[in-house]
């Protein structure tokens, strides 16, 4: 099981202290919500805001696009330092070359759920990428309730990989705690995405080992 703070919920007049805090107890991915006030209605951070975070952490970075045209932005997020770029099947009607074309500049190629969007949607891009994230909220904002009926999707998800040996990372985003990370584990989840859990909190290093011990 992997970690993946949300920067979403950082103190962003002190991110540089916030990324390493994390780092050091022992967090296994950052993760870094884009958003561009069409796709979702919230604003946060561009390439730029990668570029400045690279040289602050070893982590790898998780950028997940919630915008129009992703792939307006692909080479640009790339060149800024990303690791695994991850866009909505719902933002784009061409999602396949999307894929594709994240490879080609060079990271790891992630797609997107939402909510309301079936697994089903997605077969014809399983056997190409790198992680699927499942959507856990509605995206736009931290500090949801986690919906507990997306679990089935990561269950589905889990039985498609072994049925078929893909072999896509199973990323679960919204809502995660020390209460709802064992639904989304015991379902096949690989990688915990955590943004008010752990950075709204007095001790943001007790709550990343509250996940790892779920
Ligand atoms: C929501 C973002 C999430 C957000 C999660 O649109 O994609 O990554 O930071 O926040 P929490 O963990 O507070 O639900
Ligand atoms: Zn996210």
């Amino acid at each position: 099981m992997k970690i993946a703070p949300s920067i979403l919920s950082a103190d962003f007049a002190n991110l540089a202290r916030d990324i390493r805090l994390v780092e050091t107890a022992g967090a296994d991915l950052l993760h870094v919500d884009v958003m561009d006030g069409h796709f979702v209605p919230n604003l946060t951070f561009g390439p730029s805001m990668v570029a400045a975070i690279r040289p602050v952490t070893n982590l790898g970075l998780d950028v997940h696009l919630m915008v129009d045209d992703p792939s307006l932005w692909i080479p640009e997020f790339a060149k800024a330092g990303a690791d695994t770029l991850m866009v909505h099947v719902e933002a784009t009607p061409h999602i396949y070359g999307t894929m594709q074309a994240i490879r080609y500049a060079g990271c790891r190629a992630g797609v997107v759920l939402n909510p309301g969007t079936a697994v089903d949607t997605l077969q014809p891009l399983l056997p190409i990428v790198d992680q699927v994230l499942v959507m856990t909220v509605n995206p736009g904002f931290g500090g949801q309730q986690f919906l507990p009926d997306m679990a089935a999707k990561v269950a589905a998800l889990a039985a498609l990989r072994q049925t078929n040996g893909y072999h896509y990372a199973i990323e679960v985003d919204g809502g995660i705690t020390d209460q709802t990370a064992p639904v989304v584990l015991e379902a096949g989840a690989d990688i915990l995405v955590a943004g008010s859990y752990v950075y709204a909190s007095d001790d943001p290093a007790a709550r990343i080992a509250a996940l790892r011990r779920a």
